[in-house]
């Protein structure tokens, strides 16, 4: 357990990005609600996951984590958890056949709400606001009464995280992950998609593996793994007084885990020195995230990871590097050597989304999917470069048709960008470019796994 630590010793730490609440006594009001409700995720899951992570540490395994940059009351569905849902599946089917690894699969799903802005305000035609900073904060309407930050947000956030999860545990559990199921859903999609010859190949021989596995006696009747996944949580810790509130001592061991989600990570804008989000994080029992952006130097890492995991234990850190295409080949190797000379067991993971944000000409905030790409192959460059296992892939998407990040095979324009543009805060990738992602990932991953055989010959 963490030394000097307490849910709410982060209170006398610098907290950056966290709302102003004009009503103190209803955010208390609200918290002491939170703290009646039952936890959302057991402390025994988190210590599975971190078990699952400890692998991909080791080089044994492939984190996919995914799911919306900011989940919102509006956009709440069955059909919207769904499609995400079975996108990342089949990203997985494609991951593991590709790598032979197991894939740990992680939705930034049933919890991802607040969000860390780099204004604090907003101006628009010359009328300036509070910025939105997610739905358990406040409205994104653009009126002053919208913008006002409401404790109450938190509890709706909060119901609408537990009906998430239930239906995730439902699906992963109760028959709609059975691979069969989910390999045919990829191949009619491939069927559909002008990029169906290329990745035809891959689809193929996953189809063929499962129907030797079949005429083996191997399948879902026989391996009732084969019908079933485990699926985890995760979201930013931003929001503490929210995260505090859903902090709980676990009565088995009686350390402190933050049961909003399995996995809590640490924006890029909140992790400095000092800060009272590090300060939080330090103390829980989960697996946690770092983002680590252009900003970070080895040495402030290095300080870092001593503070979050003392105890070095594998699978509790997750180091998400955010560059952008063009300087994640510069960065990251400085920050790889740091840590693989301390000895630090972390999982490394891509996320090619946040240094890739642009503006289109049509005004809208934009990710050109090439760009996406072109991180992916950098990091999986640099990894091969330093012996270093590229462990994950960190990405907002949706199973959805949306038209918010630019290319791809099936090629959203700038122009279209208009058409179907919902995200309620930085633009996803859609269906058809996530499954496009995992092809190129299976690529690289198949590369690295050809190399390791290589040496160990
Ligand atoms: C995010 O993941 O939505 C985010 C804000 O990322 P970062 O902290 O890396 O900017
Ligand atoms: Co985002």
């Amino acid at each position: 357990m963490a030394a000097n630590w307490a849910p709410d010793s982060w209170t006398t730490a610098e907290a950056r990005q966290l709302p102003d609440y004009p009503d103190a006594a209803a955010l208390t009001r609200a918290t002491d609600t939170l703290g009646t409700f039952p936890p959302l995720v057991f402390a025994g899951e988190a210590r599975n996951l971190t078990a699952e992570l400890a692998k991909v540490a080791e080089g044994e395994a492939f984190l996919l984590q995914g799911g919306d940059c900011a989940e919102s009351f509006a956009e709440h569905s069955a059909n919207n958890i769904r499609d995400t849902f079975r996108v990342i599946l089949q990203m997985a089917v494609v991951l593991t056949y590709a790598s032979k690894l197991p894939v740990v699969k992680l939705g930034r799903m049933a919890g991802q709400f607040a969000k860390p802005r780099s204004a604090p305000n907003e101006t628009i035609d010359g009328v300036e606001l509070p910025s939105y900073r997610g739905d358990n904060v406040n409205d994104i309407a653009f009126t002053a009464e919208s913008r006002i930050p409401d404790p109450q947000r938190m509890i709706r956030a909060y119901s609408q995280s537990a009906a998430t999860l239930n239906l995730l545990r439902a699906f992963a559990q109760g028959g709609y992950a059975n691979l069969h199921q989910v390999h045919r859903w990829t191949h009619d999609f491939m069927g559909r998609s002008p990029w169906s010859k290329k990745y035809a190949e891959t689809a193929d021989r996953i189809g063929e593996a499962l129907e030797f596995m079949a005429a083996c006696g191997i399948d879902p009747e026989t391996v009732p793994q084969l019908a079933q996944t485990h699926f985890y949580t995760s979201h930013e810790a931003l929001l503490l007084p929210f995260e505090q509130a859903l902090t709980r001592q676990d009565s088995l061991t009686g350390d402190w885990y933050d049961t909003s989600a399995h996995f809590l990570w640490i924006g890029d804008r909140t992790r400095f020195e000092g800060s009272a989000h590090v300060e939080f994080l330090r103390g829980i029992g989960n697996p946690i995230g770092v983002k680590c952006g252009p900003s970070l130097d080895p040495d402030a890492l290095l300080r870092m990871l001593d503070t979050l995991n003392p105890g070095r234990i594998p699978g509790r850190m997750t180091l998400i590097t955010r560059y952008g295409f063009d300087k994640i080949e510069s960065a990251l190797p400085r920050l790889v050597r740091a840590v693989t000379r301390e000895g630090h067991p972390v999982v490394w993971s891509c996320d090619p989304m946040h240094g890739n944000t642009v503006k289109a000409v049509t005004g809208y905030k934009t990710r050109p999917f090439d760009r996406i790409l072109a991180e992916v192959r950098g990091f999986f460059a640099v990894h091969r470069a330093e012996g270093t296992h590229a462990g994950g892939i960190h990405a907002e998407m949706t199973g959805q048709n949306v038209t918010e990040c630019t290319g791809g095979a099936i090629d959203v324009t700038e122009q279209s960008l208009a058409d179907r543009y919902h995200t309620h805060c930085d633009p996803r990738l859609n269906a058809g470019q996530s499954l496009e992602l995992a092809f190129l990932l299976a690529e690289m991953l198949n590369a690295e796994m050809a190399e390791r055989k290589k040496v160990a010959a």
